[in-house]
């Protein structure tokens, strides 16, 4: 299998979970502080192509349709391209939702799989944002995405807008719980997320080195709301992406200890539910 093959079947496991944390996960503020930044760097209203690199199931995409669906030139497309086949037809099902209830922007979205390593199905300078959450810093060769990321984007205007997401320093509380994993299986490491990709320093070194401008990197809050402690540690056990992953082969008697150890993490941090889970994102912002 090639390795484009395995990384898109990995992921495509969580096109639902990614569903569920659609409608109220820790990505939604981040992609609408990507949006608004971007839009004042480049105004959609001008928009010529739009490309939600790694778009899982459009966060970013329904991002730039609820604040600027009735803006968009009509000759702009959204182009909604992601490694993972089943993270594309959670998408493509969002699209005939949105549809039905009469989102007519939605008509511009086009899913296409693509390596975000080769974007060779993408022409030099023809699109005019790229809007890349949560993704760079989980793929092999971060800098060539980079390098196809500007060469896909306009000279045009000043120059296309890109806005990335990821994560400070692992400081989120839904972090944590993943780590509680490490106990069971020491040799099996919750999340590898390279250390440069993890700070605002570092995201901020590697667009200039890549020859991005104007570029602007910052800390954002966002959360994770739950209901109850037991239905988030059933959530964050059996629904959360990768967690599956780390939990493979455990027994009854680790699980059961794991959930216990997550309701009392949890409620050691929020007593009472409902409640939201904490973390911080990292956005950074810049232009070709
Ligand atoms: C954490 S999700 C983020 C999804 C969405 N962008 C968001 O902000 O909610 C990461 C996404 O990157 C995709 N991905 C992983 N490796 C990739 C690659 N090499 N090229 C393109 N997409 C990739 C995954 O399939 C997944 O949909």
């Amino acid at each position: 299998m090639s390795m484009k093959n395995a990384a898109g079947e990995v992921w495509s496991n969580y096109g639902k979970a990614f569903m569920i944390l659609a409608k109220d996960g820790p990505g939604i503020i981040p992609a609408r502080d990507m949006v608004k930044a971007t839009n004042k760097l480049y105004p959609y209203a001008s928009a010529l192509s739009v490309l939600d690199l790694g778009c899982g199931v459009g966060e970013l995409t329904n991002s730039v349709i609820e604040s600027h669906g009735s803006d968009l030139p009509p000759s702009s497309q959204l182009l909604a391209s992601d490694i993972a086949a089943g993270m594309l037809s959670q998408l493509e099902l969002r699209k005939t939702n949105a549809l039905a209830k009469g989102i007519t922007a939605w008509e511009k979205v086009e899913t296409s799989v693509d390596d975000a390593q080769d974007l060779s199905a993408f022409s030099d300078n023809s699109v005019s944002h790229v809007l890349a959450g949560f993704m760079l810093f989980m793929i092999p060769q971060p800098r060539t995405a980079l390098k196809e990321i500007r060469r896909v984007l306009t000279d045009e205007n000043g120059g296309g807008a890109f806005a990335m997401s990821s994560w400070l320093e692992l400081d989120s509380e839904w972090y944590h719980i993943m780590t509680l994993t490490n106990q069971f299986r020491p040799e099996r490491p919750s999340v590898k997320m390279p250390q440069t990709w993890l700070t605002i320093d570092g995201i901020r070194g590697e667009l200039e080195e890549a020859g991005f401008r104007d570029v602007d990197v910052y800390p954002l809050k966002t959360y994770l709301p739950f209901e109850g402690h037991e239905q988030l540690a059933d959530f964050m056990m059996y629904t959360f992406p990768n967690m599956d992953r780390m939990t493979a082969g455990f027994t009854e008697e680790e699980l059961k200890e794991l959930r216990r150890q997550i309701i009392e993490y949890v409620q050691s941090r929020h007593p009472t539910a409902p409640s939201k889970l904490e973390g911080t994102a990292i956005i950074a912002v810049c232009r070709k």
